[in-house]
């Protein structure tokens, strides 16, 4: 099969460590999707930043435009609304699938994207834009689809629970604990998007409507962030065996005979006995609970370049290998990774 041409918008802490996976790994991705990936543009705002070594200078331009041309795949990481919003509708309209993290722009304007889709008959996927590594978009979208969903609930920022974790465990100053978030790559470039809730609250949006099919955008959500929580409050909490987290909850309710839907950020006292109280560092916890599957837990790194790449990875062999066989991918190659050869028979 011939190579998949593949557009990379942003190269920045998640870019990078997707560039670097797809080369130096390169033979086993094109075994699991049946055809090489050939990146063949890198879009950026700063051409002159040191990007570290797998990030091929030639391929850098500053004009994404140019780069989602004739591509069969475009990964967005710019974040940001516009011009992610443009790029990727026209990327879609000349038949590329996207894969994207972009939670504001999906919370804002998801219904666009869904709807250029779905015109186009194209994939659009969104793993990383929600929880980093863990496995969650897809679980609700399509292991859960044949079931009724009820709530969402847990953690899903990581800067913030960083950052009250810091200040919990180690005393550190509000300040201190977030400088180090940025430095570890958990914040986002603009870190008022995390510590005001709004990243979470755009995490939520795009959970509700994934989990109970209809459209709730960042201005249903409800949101407190953690800038107004004091080193005073986390120590009052400790003291009644309590820990603060930033907590995220999306759920069915009913209101005068009519269901709808309640979506909500906000800091919350959690007994130190509770599941999501041990949630440390950037690690985020989702609880999903459905009427026949009953309560489901997902948890693990929630932020940073390589967990995060590793979820656009997914997405990424995904679409590709849609593109290849319309499928999961070529049967021969199943065990090619592992070096076994499957016995006769079998
Ligand atoms: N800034 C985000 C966080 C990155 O801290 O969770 C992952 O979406």
């Amino acid at each position: 099969h011939a190579p998949l041409r593949v557009a990379v918008l942003g190269a920045g802490t998640v870019g990078a460590d997707v560039l670097r996976v797809i080369r130096t790994s390169a033979d086993a991705l094109t075994h699991r999707i049946g055809a090489p990936l050939e990146v063949t543009g890198i879009a950026v705002t700063d051409l002159a930043r040191d990007r570290g070594e797998h990030v091929d200078r030639r391929l850098l331009t500053d004009d994404p435009a140019l780069a989602i041309r004739d591509a069969d795949i475009v990964v967005e990481l710019m974040g940001g609304i516009e011009p992610a919003r443009t790029l990727l509708l026209e990327a879609m309209a000349h038949g590329a699938s996207v894969v994207t993290a972009n939670k504001a722009l999906l919370a804002k304007d998801g219904v666009a994207l869904y709807e250029a889709a779905d015109a186009n008959g194209v994939d659009l996927h969104f793993e990383a834009a929600v929880a980093g590594a863990i496995p969650l978009v897809r679980p609700i979208r399509e292991s859960l689809a044949g079931d009724h969903i009820q709530k969402v609930l847990g953690i899903v920022n990581g800067t913030t629970n960083y950052v009250l974790d810091a200040m919990t465990r180690t005393g550190a100053s509000f300040d201190d604990a977030l400088a180090t978030a940025k430095e570890l790559g958990y914040a986002e470039a603009d870190p008022t998007a995390d510590i005001e809730g709004h990243d979470a609250a755009a995490k939520a949006a795009i959970l509700a409507s994934l989990a109970f099919h209809t459209r709730v955008s960042l201005s249903d959500v409800h949101c407190e962030g953690i800038t107004t929580v004091t080193p005073e409050d986390i120590a009052a909490a400790g003291r009644m065996g309590r820990v603060i987290k930033l907590l995220s909850i999306v759920e069915r309710v009913e209101e005068e005979g009519t269901e709808r839907v309640s979506a909500r950020v906000y800091p919350a006292m959690l007994p130190d006995s509770h599941p999501l109280a041990s949630v440390s560092e950037a690690y985020n916890a989702v609880f999903v609970e459905a009427d026949a599957a009953g309560s489901l837990m997902f948890y693990g790194q929630g932020a940073g370049g390589a967990p995060t790449a590793s979820a656009v990875l997914g997405d990424l062999v995904t679409v590709a290998r849609q593109r290849v066989h319309g499928g999961f991918g070529p049967r021969e190659s199943r065990y090619a990774d592992l070096g076994i050869i499957p016995l006769d028979g079998l």
